[in-house]
């Protein structure tokens, strides 16, 4: 240590000590200069003054050659101490009178300028000399020359002292600066190294959700803390989309992911919608899959992982498949992961679901110009449902840190309620639909309670980094946290939470060459509705949702048609639009909103056999909705505001045949990732109809060229991407979790034997 102290030291002294040695050298001759300078025109003055003071007694003396008075002038003059010697010489330049100190080199001319009558410096073996001269005139009569001569070597002696002063007062600073550099240098030096040592180490990170409180960094490095960690941040998010880049995701390698990184770790879903219902029907009980992108997505990732996934059994007869702890394996026909459900009574699922959920929350979270509406009756219910499927949770987990997966907006306050009961579970939450902007999220009354609620979670997901953003101002602005906005991290009562964008996407289908292929459904589907066979397609897939922009995909038909009346008849647009949440006024009246504008458009442009619009306001099964996918010419996503909009990606992975085209509203995060589509604003109309006339007028090859590029971005950007980057994520935040936890329980022992 004191060498290290002694290297430090000389590291900062002997450059230090370097510097101003150089100043020093510099600066010396100057002061030197400019004393003697200062002196010299002290002398002049003083050479004047003494030169008046004499010339009254010389005028007298000198014409009467009175010697001896002359020699006792000069005698008194000599008195002052600085003057050497005096001389007196007459107009043709020879010595008369002169002090016995006068040198006799000097003569009458030396050292004198008479043309300037400047004043000279003279070297003499004695030392320098200041001389200066004066005429002498007496009633115009010039009568001679006063010369006087200073000492000057006083002034070499001070120049000798201003030296020795000046170097000392260097040496000392160098001394001062360089100890109280080397000081400071040292400390900062230990505390900067100790904090990035620390950040590096991702100590006191304690993103996966653990209890470590945070490591203090030095207020030094504090500025630097978040790029430090957000460029490790970046490294990794780089280094892992290199090994994603390298490796198509697969449905295996998740699962090998899962049990080499997460050593198998035990996986439970939970999400309201349930991925099979079991409905009764005339025929006996069925099983449904409902139209959801948050099924769609996760589904295939549980068949990968297995594990348990809680959700509402809605079905009619969910309750009869189920076993005596309500579970069921599915998938049906080849079971590889288990659904637990839950169940609801009618208050429950009206206050929570239908009410705080979908009138509160969706609306709130959807620019979509639909009011929300927050009852305290809903917010009890959804309280108390939370608590309901946390505990669930809780009693499906066989270990005590499983990984839990939270779907949605159903479930803000669940993260919480299962951190308190399993402190050591890694809860990935993800948000499906748009985060607001903090003012907008401001409007809900139990604004806070939610955001602690997610704030419970390890990692928090949304689709685009500007949802994260929204959020994390969001988060700022009514909690008192500490957030590092640019690696996404939000501190909050001792514990982090990670806030990253993971766009969700579809598994890629690779199975599906058993379904009719696109020629197929282009005859079949137009067979089916009595079109002709080069009749002109487009296909719109959507829940019945007024945040899905069907008004407005149907306002640009109609007006299309108004530009094109060429393509009256010969375009037709199917709209498969699956009944949802039908129990609220908003959807029905926005049901009878799209019936009646269908109808108008229909009475306007159609006729006995053609129908511009043909509206399908029913369940369909994902193959028949593949079929419409490849009959189309073009697949419309107009939503006005969407999380992702996975309709878009089905529509891309159903077209093996590399044709038709996508326009799609700029208001999903869809479009983030498809640019090669025709990316619209729903709310202009007219710019959706020529979009939509481009789409059904464009050549193959450019069909080609985007669909392809669009189909390779989703088959490498697929759900097992999704999950895998979230998993890989949780997994490291475990194994940094593990790490803290054996370090703290040593050095815990380590201080026990101590004492
Ligand atoms: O978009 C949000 C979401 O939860 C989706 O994940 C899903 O597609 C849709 O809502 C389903 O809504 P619901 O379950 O209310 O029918």
């Amino acid at each position: 240590m004191p060498t290290r102290l002694f290297r430090l030291s000389l590291r900062f002294v002997l450059p230090l000590a370097l510097v101003l040695g150089l100043f020093a050298y510099a600066v010396v001759p100057l002061v030197d200069n400019l004393t003697v300078r200062w002196f010299v025109r002290d002398l002049d003055t003083k050479s004047q003054a003494l030169a008046n003071a004499l010339q009254e007694p010389l005028r007298d003396y000198v014409p009467e050659k009175a010697e001896r008075r002359i020699n006792q002038l000069f005698e008194r003059a000599l008195r002052d101490q600085r003057l050497y010697a005096i001389a007196f010489c007459d107009p043709a330049g020879t010595v008369l009178y002169k002090t016995s100190t006068y040198p006799q080199t000097l003569g009458c001319r030396l050292g004198l300028d008479n043309a300037t009558g400047k004043d000279s410096l003279v070297n003499f073996p004695q030392g320098p000399l200041h001389v200066s001269d004066s005429r002498l005139e007496s009633e115009g009569q010039h009568l001679g020359k006063l010369i006087l001569v200073h000492d000057m070597s006083f002034i070499e002696r001070r120049s000798a002292d201003t030296r020795k002063y000046v170097l000392l007062l260097f040496a000392l600073m160098a001394l001062v600066i360089s100890m109280i550099t080397v000081f400071v240098a040292h400390l900062s030096w230990r505390d900067w190294i100790a904090s990035v040592k620390s950040i590096l180490r991702g100590e006191g990170d304690d993103e996966s959700g653990g209890h470590a409180p945070r490591l203090s960094t030095s207020p030094e490095i504090r500025p630097l803390e978040g790029e430090l960690r957000a460029l490790l941040h970046e490294l990794n998010v780089e280094r892992q989309t290199r090994d994603d880049a390298a490796h198509l995701w697969t449905p295996e390698k998740l699962r090998t992911l899962l049990h080499e990184e997460l050593s198998g770790d035990e996986v439970l879903v939970v999400s309201n919608r349930e991925p099979y219902l079991h409905t009764k029907t005339r025929n006996g009980i069925e099983v449904q899959r409902p139209a959801s992108g948050l099924i769609t997505a996760v589904e295939p990732v549980m068949r990968a992982c297995s594990g348990t996934w809680i959700a509402h059994g809605s079905g009619s007869a969910d309750k009869e498949t189920v076993d005596s702890n309500d579970r069921v394996a599915v998938p049906p026909s080849n079971p590889s992961y288990t659904l637990r459900r839950v169940w609801l009574t009618k208050e429950e699922e009206q206050g929570y679901y239908y009410g705080f959920a979908n009138e509160g929350l969706w609306p709130l979270c959807h620019i979509a110009h639909v009011r929300p509406v927050f009852r305290s009756s809903d917010w009890e219910q959804y309280e108390a449902v939370n608590q309901r499927f946390a505990d669930a949770v809780v009693r499906e987990a066989r270990t005590d840190d499983p990984v839990v997966l939270v779907q949605d907006y159903h479930f803000a306050l669940l993260p919480r309620m299962v951190r308190e009961q399993l402190p050591k579970a890694t809860i990935i939450t993800f948000w499906h639909i748009p985060w607001p902007n903090s003012e907008s999220f401001g409007i809900c009354p139990w604004r806070e309670e939610l955001l602690d609620g997610l704030l419970g979670s390890t990692i928090l997901g949304f689709h685009t980094p500007f949802h994260c953003k929204n959020f994390l101002e969001t988060v700022d602005r009514y909690l008192e946290t500490r957030i590092e906005h640019e690696s996404g991290t939000i501190s909050f009562g001792g514990k982090l939470t990670q806030v990253e964008d993971y766009p969700i996407s579809i598994a890629w289908p690779d199975g599906d060459a058993n379904l009719p292929t696109v020629a197929e459904c282009r005859s079949s589907v137009r067979a089916e509705h009595g079109m002709s066979h080069d009749h002109l397609l487009a296909v719109g897939v959507d829940r019945l949702d007024y945040t899905k922009g069907i008004i407005e995909r149907f306002q640009a038909v109609e007006r299309m048609l108004e530009l094109h009346p060429n393509l009256v008849g010969r375009f037709s647009m199917i709209q498969i639009a699956a009944p949802t949440r039908s129990s609220l006024d908003e959807y029905q009246n926005f049901e009878a909103r799209v019936k009646a504008l269908v109808q108008r458009i229909n009475n306007r442009f159609g006729n006995g056999n053609y129908l511009p619009i043909i509206l399908k306001a029913e369940h369909h099964g994902s193959e028949q909705v593949t079929r419409y996918y490849r009959a189309a010419e073009v697949c419309l996503v107009t939503s006005l505001h969407d999380g992702m909009n996975l309709v878009a990606k089905e529509f891309i992975a159903s077209r093996y045949d590399d044709r038709g085209v996508l326009v799609l509203s700029q208001f999903t995060g869809a479009a983030r990732e498809l640019p090669e589509a025709l990316v619209v604003n729903p709310y202009h109309i007219e710019q959706s109809a020529d979009a939509l006339y481009r789409a059904v007028t464009m050549p193959e090859i450019e069909q080609c060229e985007r669909m392809r590029s669009m189909r390779s971005l989703v088959k490498d950007f697929n759900i097992y991407r999704w999950a895998g980057r979230m998993l890989l994520d949780a997994a490291r935040l475990r194994q940094r979790e593990r790490v803290v936890t054996k370090i703290r329980s040593h050095s815990r022992k380590s201080l026990r034997r101590v004492v």
